[in-house]
């Protein structure tokens, strides 16, 4: 089905709600980096989510846990820079925000404050209700995130899929329901079972954005460096690669590195 899109200037919390409502799916894409958030913006992305992911993507860990705050505004301001028209929305990062909601709140203040940003980002349920309260409170836009939330990864013991049981997946639908009683503006789903999440998208009236939760949701996420082919190790069902990039930057380099050892770059022309 083909939706008539409205034109946004610049996408606004309110506009993911309004797309809800109008049947216009929403695409999110991640940027940690100026050079990058340049090209997602241009070619129209409605939300670019500031990942925690950078700590895998950019930084080589294993885990989302070791990025901190301070590096994630790092990330945040170089993509607030470069983005027009996008909402950007910024993980807050695993240690910033679970122990103490006061502790919450200062750490989406800085998100806020020193990156430009217009939204953050937190995992859980009624495990951080006072945290998602304090920092709405404020009056800063959340985005919740249930399912597979890898900052949890130890208490998992493994990246499948979550909510396959039914009191896992009552207990994330009832956290769904008390987000949007918070006064979230969204909900990031992962890697759970398709039906559950369209059941959740259908009953609740704010965003609910899918990776790895099937097309009965408001809109999906990815990360970019899976969906242009950079990350060539990572390989889930739910990715679709739009290019194998690893590929054709690697032979691009390896062009570049016979060109010098042939004497061949710079020529003529490359030179003053
Ligand atoms: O950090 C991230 O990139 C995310 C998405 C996978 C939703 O949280």
């Amino acid at each position: 089905m083909s939706v008539a899109k409205k034109e946004y200037k610049r996408v606004t919390v309110k506009s993911l709600v309004e797309m809800k409502q109008n049947g216009e799916k929403i695409s999110m894409l991640t940027a940690y980096d100026y050079s990058m958030a340049k090209i997602v913006d241009s070619a129209n992305v409605d939300v670019i989510l500031v990942g925690d992911s950078a700590s895998n993507v950019i930084a080589g860990h294993e885990t989302t846990l070791p990025i901190t705050l301070d590096q994630m505004i790092y990330h945040a301001s170089s993509v607030v820079r470069a983005a027009k028209r996008a909402l950007i929305i910024v993980d807050i990062p695993f240690g910033s925000y679970q122990s103490d909601s006061k502790e919450a709140l200062r750490s989406a203040i800085r998100i806020m404050k020193e990156s430009g940003a217009h939204a953050v980002k937190v995992e859980g349920g009624a495990e951080i209700k006072e945290s998602v309260k304090r920092i709405i409170g404020a009056g800063i836009p959340v985005m919740g995130h249930l399912g597979l939330t890898p900052q949890s990864i130890y208490k998992f013991g493994t990246y499948t899929v979550r909510a396959k049981e039914e009191q896992e997946a009552q207990k994330l639908k009832e956290d769904a329901k008390m987000l949007e009683k918070l006064g979230c503006f969204g909900i990031v789903l992962e890697k759970i079972p398709a039906k559950l999440a369209k059941e959740v998208a259908e009953s609740v009236s704010i965003p609910i954005i899918g990776i790895g939760a099937g097309n009965g949701v408001d809109g999906q996420v990815l990360v970019v460096h899976d969906l242009l082919g950079m990350t060539h190790e990572f390989n889930p069902r739910f990715l679709r690669r739009y290019m194998n990039l690893y590929e054709d930057m690697g032979n691009a380099i390896s062009q570049y590195v016979d060109d010098v050892k042939q004497r061949d770059f710079p020529n003529e022309e490359e030179q003053y």
